[in-house]
């Protein structure tokens, strides 16, 4: 049994490795509980994390990557610290970016990435993926084994990210070498948020990149995406600023590289853990979009996500001052067993599974969710297509039962750190 008062969850190896025990502890002593290192409320029921994210007016989102690092950088003083938050903004981590806005510069910054994130450009996204599968599995597919995340998940997340967004084609290798997806390397990562630095800054290298497409686009009009992206306007046809149509478009590398890259290795381990749901969903390739869901659920990549009480409230019967922070443990929400039924089994036929919260809810929801579904799927379609027996290397990964598998030592995502696998060519 996890001992709350010992536990430290932003640090603590071994809840990283393995957070799921510690979760359940927290939700039975109480779903929204004050634990005692930081002094972080930890909300892991269900309904009460639902109830956080769809009131965006008390909960803001301007920590919501960092919650308690750094600290907040001003002491909350009285019920209401609208004021203060507005004063500080600034000084929030990442607060360029859409996500730790609040309205109204929310609604602003995200009404520019739904130019860009048309049910059009999502299909043509999509028809480059199915070649994208094929092309990234071709790299191994004869050597009967993978590392999965280097060798397939990370460059396909970034490729399919740098389609989106129209690079053009000559660039597309340079920004994979950028971003830690090139070609397999001993200790190769993707950087972004949750990584480790890539030789330069990633963020930054993206900004500059996409600043210089766009003020050429503005200057010269093309037929393509770029071009699209530069003319956007804001909903009261004001011209946004070069920067402010660059920010959005750089924020889906940081969000979309490392979350899909974990969605995708932890969906493949649980095919190679059960081969039994590899034949299934061979014989019946209509299950496979619920199989995802429910690999969302259970393995949610986004652990935790937070957000800073601006006005004094109760959640789930407990008083938050204003100026609590709030850690949304998604990964436990999901796991509630209020909501679903022996939440640690993974049932790839669950009625409920769409109700997950994997993607967050309310005015933040995830915006490139209709992209990482669509990648999980036609990833798992095409394994299962192009391969049979998939299994685990267990020279690496141990026998079943005894399983050694690594994960990321971080507290916001989770995911693997590695995944060697072995199949045969169908
Ligand atoms: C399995 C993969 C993914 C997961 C689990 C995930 C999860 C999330 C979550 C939980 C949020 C809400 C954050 C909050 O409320 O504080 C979010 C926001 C966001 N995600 Fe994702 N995401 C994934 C993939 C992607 C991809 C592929 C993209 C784009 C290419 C993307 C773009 C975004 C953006 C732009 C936001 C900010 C939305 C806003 O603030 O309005 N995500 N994501």
């Amino acid at each position: 049994m996890t001992d709350l008062a010992a536990a430290d969850f932003f640090s603590d190896p071994d809840i990283a490795q393995s957070p799921y025990d510690y979760f359940d502890a927290l939700r039975e002593k109480n779903p929204v509980y004050r634990e005692p290192h930081y002094g972080v409320v930890a909300v892991t029921g269900y309904q009460e994390v639902m109830a956080a994210f769809k009131d965006h007016d008390t909960f803001s989102a301007v920590n919501a990557i960092g919650g308690p690092f750094p600290p907040l950088p001003f002491e909350p003083v009285g019920d209401d610290i609208s004021d203060l938050i507005e004063a500080h903004r600034h000084e929030f981590p990442i607060h360029e970016h859409m996500v730790v806005m609040d309205p109204p510069a929310h609604e602003k910054a995200r009404s520019l990435l739904s130019r860009l994130l048309t049910p059009r450009r999502l299909k043509e996204n999509e028809d480059y993926m199915w070649q994208l599968v094929d092309h990234q599995l071709d790299q191994f597919i004869d050597n009967g084994r993978c590392e999965f995340l280097s060798e397939y998940a990370k460059p396909f997340a970034t490729s399919a990210i740098i389609d989106l967004l129209g690079v053009p084609e000559e660039d597309r290798p340079e920004f994979l070498a950028a971003l830690g997806a090139g070609e397999p390397r001993e200790g190769n990562r993707v950087g972004a948020l949750d990584g480790e630095p890539v030789g330069l800054d990633p963020l930054q290298y993206l900004d500059d990149k996409f600043a210089g497409y766009l003020a050429e686009r503005r200057r010269e009009p093309r037929e393509d995406v770029l071009s699209g992206m530069a003319s956007a306007l804001y909903p009261d046809g004001s011209t946004p600023e070069l920067i402010e149509v660059v920010k959005p478009a750089t924020f889906l590398f940081a969000a979309g590289q490392e979350t899909v890259t974990k969605l995708l290795s932890a969906a493949v381990l649980v095919l190679a853990d059960r081969p039994e749901f590899q034949q299934q969903l061979r014989e019946n390739p209509d299950g496979i979009p619920t199989f995802m869901e429910e690999a969302l659920r259970m393995h949610s990549p986004t652990k935790v996500d937070f957000r800073l009480v601006r006005r004094t409230t109760t959640l789930g019967g407990e008083r938050l001052p204003a100026g609590t922070i709030v850690m949304l443990c998604l990964g436990a929400a999901n796991r509630d067993p209020r909501k679903f039924e022996d939440p640690h089994e993974f049932r790839p036929d669950r009625k409920n599974v769409r109700e997950h919260i994997a993607f967050g809810r309310g005015i933040h929801t995830c915006a490139g969710a209709p992209l990482a579904r669509v990648e999980g799927q036609i990833t798992i379609r095409r394994m299962l297509d192009r391969m049979s027996e998939i299994r685990l290397d267990e020279t690496v990964h141990g026998p079943a039962g005894a399983r050694n598998l690594r994960y990321e030592p971080t507290f916001l995502l989770r995911g693997l750190s590695e995944l060697r696998i072995e199949f045969s060519r169908s």
